[in-house]
């Protein structure tokens, strides 16, 4: 019998057709939205393989009633979504897609950066309300990016390549984690600091750490008064690890100079407090939503469920341990 495999959304073709050729069962939610719990609890029963989303909450119940689920295939780096210990006890098998998405969620972080310093977004919204008039001196200057301070919360895979690219900017780079990089200090010339010192020396504080029980609020309004007046936070990894009230306190009252989001904390919510403020920009979770990443963590995605239903390794399985978290980012 075809193993049956259980999309929790569609995704590109290039993922479907590969599950295809390797005689796969498949079963995709076809709404343009999250599947209906009670939907996914139905048809997880005689799943084998899950291929799910970061918007998909994969919990102990969702777990149970997959007896016969034997993978949980995340369509993302990040797998906060998913209790990976509990999945592991019933020797159900987590993988992820980390590594090909290092440049986009790189990228669109170097976009956020740009669009907070240069106002990018508030100046869009200037012309189309019909208030450009007239060329002037002062309107709406930002601020430089060459010669300013980039710290870095967290560098792994994409912390380091925004390193890179901030470098190529002219950008000076320090960075906190937990290890050191010796080879990444080396290209960019950063250097590794404590968080406080980092909050307190840049210009532009940039998360990119994992989402577990230790990062959440992370960023919380002590850290936020840590920051220069001047500075803009960024972030492009997981909403929690920001304390969204305190950051709306500390944009209102000036006490950073603003801020570009790719993530919220209570998702796909957004604080009422954040779209009322113009030194904040955006975005609906973007990080790898490029044509050519997003088809290959397809394939990625239905390679590891393959791999696995056919018994053999998968290269980006999950473990439960929490450190594995940040090394496999
Ligand atoms: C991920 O894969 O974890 C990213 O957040 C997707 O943008």
């Amino acid at each position: 019998m075809k193993p049956k495999i259980y999309l929790t959304r569609k995704i590109p073709s290039e993922g479907i057709e590969l599950l295809k050729a390797h005689n796969c069962h498949i079963v995709i939610n076809p709404l343009d939205k999250p599947v209906n719990r009670k939907i996914l609890l139905k048809e997880i029963k005689d799943a084998d393989g899950l291929l799910c989303m970061l918007s998909d909450r994969i919990d102990k119940e969702i777990i149970d009633a997959g007896v016969k689920l034997r993978v949980i295939s995340n369509y993302a780096v990040g797998y906060d979504n998913i209790d990976v210990n509990y999945a592991c006890k019933k020797n159900i098998t987590v993988t992820n897609t980390p590594g090909i998405l290092t440049e986009a969620t790189a990228e669109i972080t170097l976009a956020l950066i740009f669009a907070v310093a240069r106002r990018v977004t508030e100046a869009d919204r200037f012309v189309r309300t019909g208030k450009f008039k007239v060329w002037s001196p002062t309107l709406l200057l930002g601020r430089d990016i060459h010669g300013k301070t980039l710290g870095i919360v967290g560098c792994g895979r994409i912390g380091q390549s925004v390193g890179i690219k901030a470098h190529g900017l002219g950008m000076k780079i320090i960075y906190y984690n937990h290890s050191a990089k010796p080879s990444f200090e080396k290209k960019v010339s950063a250097r590794k600091i404590s968080l406080p010192a980092l909050l307190k020396q840049s210009d532009f504080v940039t998360l990119h750490i994992p989402l577990i029980e230790q990062t959440k609020y992370l960023v919380g309004l002590k850290e936020l008064k840590m920051m220069k007046r001047t500075a803009y936070l960024i972030n492009a990894s997981r909403g929690p690890i920001v304390h969204e009230s305190a950051l709306v306190y500390a944009l209102r009252h000036n006490i950073i100079a603003g801020a570009g989001l790719d993530v919220y904390e209570k998702e796909p919510q957004v604080h009422p407090g954040l779209l009322k403020l113009n030194n904040v920009t955006i975005l609906p979770h973007l990080g790898s939503a490029t044509i050519e990443t997003r088809a290959r963590m397809a394939i990625i995605a239905a390679e590891n469920l393959i791999a696995v239903l056919e018994g053999k390794k998968s290269h980006f399985v999950v473990q439960p341990r929490r450190d594995n978290h940040r090394r496999n980012r």
